[in-house]
């Protein structure tokens, strides 16, 4: 933890993307800090850069200037080792389309994160107990019957559970989620926000994106992205 008591805080971040000569300025100085147990919404126009912004936060992508902060500590001083251990362990995120293996089933995706570091000889070790937290997770998000389906046998809102599942496998210290309810119907997503609302209560900080300013209500504080900084 940050002496601020900030679980993750950027400042001053910048990204430009270049296509050939053309530019495209998306953050200009965004600033943002989250404490422990917050639920955060980011909202913006579309293309305003929240996505980009969220996979800065999660070490996806890197700025070109700014500090991003976990706990006090600088992401961009990590090593390789270190922000792969950040990106499995620390945080999990949530994609708007889901990105679910179709070759593995609904469990086997939702364990796969926990599988990664470990190895064979580790894998054959932790088995029993990844398998375990993994049938708990899929019983907290309502799809312990759907163990054995394969994503694509899922409706959308399935497939969200599904994914938010698989980003708690490890038990994440923050949850970042892009869109989670962008790609489903308003009772569906409503579904999935009850979801986020009850784990952010069992102590879960979560930072979530939204263009939807009735979504990003359900969310404890909203910070909006306009002109590629926080207003
Ligand atoms: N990899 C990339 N290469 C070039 N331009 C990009 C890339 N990623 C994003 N952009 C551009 O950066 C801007 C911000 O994109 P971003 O995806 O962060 O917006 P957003 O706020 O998440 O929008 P939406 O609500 O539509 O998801 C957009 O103009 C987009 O076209
Ligand atoms: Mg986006």
């Amino acid at each position: 933890m940050s002496k601020d008591g900030f679980i993750i805080e950027a400042q001053g971040i910048h990204k430009t993307y270049r296509m050939g000569a053309a530019q495209v300025q998306v953050l200009k100085g965004a600033d943002i800090a989250v404490k422990r147990g917050e639920f955060v919404a980011i909202v913006g126009a579309s293309g305003s850069g929240k996505s980009t912004l969220l996979h800065i936060l999660g070490a996806l992508d890197r700025p070109d200037k700014g500090v991003v902060r976990f706990e006090g500590r600088d992401l961009s001083e990590m090593s390789g080792g270190e922000l792969n251990e950040y990106r499995n362990k620390m945080i999990g995120f949530v994609f708007q389309f889901y990105h679910l293996l179709d070759e593995l089933n609904v469990l086997e995706n939702v364990i796969l994160p926990a599988m990664v570091p470990a190895g064979i000889i580790g894998w054959l070790s932790k088995r029993a107990g990844v398998k375990k937290r993994g049938l708990e997770l899929l019983k907290a998000v309502g799809l312990e019957e759907r163990a054995t389906h394969k994503p694509y046998q899922l409706s959308g809102g399935e497939r969200q559970r599904a994914a938010i599942a698989r980003a708690l496998v490890n038990e994440p210290r923050l949850l970042l989620a892009d869109e989670p309810t962008g790609n489903l119907d308003s009772a569906t997503g409503n579904g999935i926000l009850e979801l986020l609302e009850r784990l952010n209560r069992a102590g879960q900080t979560i930072v979530m994106v939204t263009h939807d300013e009735r979504v990003a209500k359900r969310a404890g504080r909203t910070i909006t992205l306009a002109d590629g900084k926080v207003k």
